[in-house]
């Protein structure tokens, strides 16, 4: 056989609980935080969307993304391996890794180009040209950036070529050593910018559009952008949990490593949309300015404090770093499936991943310019790519997932592999997490995602 059973081949792992930790937040806390989550809060409304947002976490999120690492500690594998290994001779369970590798492909294509953009943001800052609350200044700013086919190819490509040069670095050094030292730094900073923007003279504005919902903007396609982020933050759905877990070692407490990964995540969105929303209605700017509401936004608040280009300039960079973990462990995914299943070495299979979406990203990076009238389904393609993989495919793998866990691998077999054979004590917690697997998860996804894409 050409395939190889991921128990030829040796695999590499994080080698303590903080690692593991920091791996696994490293690949939640990213771009989603700084700037999908701030720009969608935006566009739909405000505190009806964080509500259902946080919901949408904590009742799919929590034991959809405890499945997952479960399933990829038991069985150590990549997605296609690990499906394979634990579904019942003849069923297809391994295509949900197929779909994931898919979606990785898809969402680093757009999320390239995001992070292309904070990459270019980087060296505007150290020109000093975008430090101003002036709208005109910074909206012009961003839209000569993405207008740009040459500047937006160009900067994605050199964001792709980094990734993979950190990826040829191997598992542990890359992703733990990168994780561990810098998340912290980016969390004091957002605390700073929280401050000064809850100094502006519309503060309380900006607080209220964050916190006060209005239930009458919570719409069915509202609920499924909610579910679809919940599910983008916490990297759910598509095999990036999974992958991470195989690397998990036995005796981790998944339950609470999830819990801290939500709890963390959830801070750092709340710290940026604290930071940002402020900004917005002091310098009138457009809370439902779209992608662009970060970019336009954060320089604004940096313009009103001392070494405000210094700290713009950290910022930036330190959204890079959060970007990064969360671009390795992305990428991680089709590699890895590359690596033991088709026998490729890692290096090959990495180079030919970037390759690959040089190709499929330039997409993204042409949207905002020469691509910028075509559109398929009504949307270019950034946003086709995004909604496709958060809206569609990322809760299909959450219900796919949740069922089979909950009615193919079965109760006892999932109790046993999440406590370790009974050695970490969550048998309670187990329970929970597989009542909610089986009954509520799949039925609430399946509901909200026929009610968000209108299918009755
Ligand atoms: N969770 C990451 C973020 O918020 C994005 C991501 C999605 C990473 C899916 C891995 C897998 O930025």
């Amino acid at each position: 056989m050409a395939q190889q059973d991921s128990s030829t081949v040796k695999r590499g792992g994080f080698s303590s609980g903080f690692g593991v930790l920091a791996a696994t937040l490293g690949s939640a806390v990213g771009l989603g935080n700084i700037w999908k989550f701030p720009y969608l809060t935006g566009a739909n409304g405000g505190a009806g969307f964080l509500l259902v947002y946080l919901l949408a976490t904590l009742v799919i999120g929590l034991p959809v993304m405890i499945a997952e690492i479960t399933i990829g500690r038991h069985a150590k594998a990549n997605p296609i391996t690990a499906l394979k290994k634990l579904s019942p001779k003849g069923q297809p369970w391994w295509l949900l890794g197929a779909a994931g590798m898919f979606a990785s492909f898809l969402i680093l294509s757009f999320y390239s180009e995001v992070v292309a953009w904070v990459f270019a943001y980087i060296f505007k800052a150290l020109g000093g040209s975008i430090l101003t609350s002036d709208r005109n200044i910074t909206e012009a700013a961003f839209n000569s950036l993405i207008g740009d086919p040459l500047q937006s190819l160009l900067w994605q490509w050199v964001v792709l070529a980094l990734i993979g040069g950190i990826l040829l670095m191997g598992v542990t050094k890359g992703i733990e050593g990168l994780a561990k030292k810098l998340m912290p730094l980016l969390f004091l900073l957002l605390l700073l910018l929280c401050a000064v923007s809850l100094s502006l003279d519309k503060a309380r504005e900006g607080l209220a559009f964050l916190f006060h919902p209005d239930f009458s903007k919570i719409t069915a396609s509202v609920i499924l952008t909610a579910m679809g982020l919940a599910f983008f933050k916490l990297s759910l759905g598509m095999g990036t949990m999974m992958t991470y877990g195989s690397y998990f070692r036995d005796d981790q407490n998944i339950p609470a490593t999830t819990v801290r990964v939500m709890a963390a995540d959830l801070c750092v969105s709340m710290l940026a949309g604290i930071a940002i929303f402020p900004a917005v209605f002091t310098f009138g700017f457009a809370p439902a300015a779209g992608p662009a509401l970060v970019f336009i936004t954060i320089p604004a608040v940096f313009s009103q404090i001392p070494m405000g280009q210094v700290l713009m300039v950290g910022f930036f960079v330190l959204a890079a770093v959060a970007a990064t973990g969360a671009m390795l462990s992305l990428m991680e995914v089709p590699v890895v499936i590359l690596h033991e299943r088709f026998s490729m070495s890692r290096p090959k299979a990495t180079l030919i991943t970037i390759g690959a979406l040089m190709l499929i990203g330039s997409s993204c990076a042409l949207t905002n310019n020469v691509l910028a009238n075509f559109k398929l389904f009504g949307l270019n393609m950034f946003d086709l790519f995004d909604f496709v993989s958060s809206n569609i495919i990322m809760p299909a793998g959450g219900i796919l997932l949740a069922v089979f866990v909950g009615w193919i691998w079965g109760a006892e077999k999932f109790r046993a592999a999440l406590s370790n054979n009974g050695t970490l004590a969550n048998a309670r917690t187990a329970r929970v997490v597989f009542f909610l697997l089986r009954y509520v998860s799949p039925v609430l996804i399946l509901l909200v995602m026929l009610k968000g894409l209108k299918l009755f």
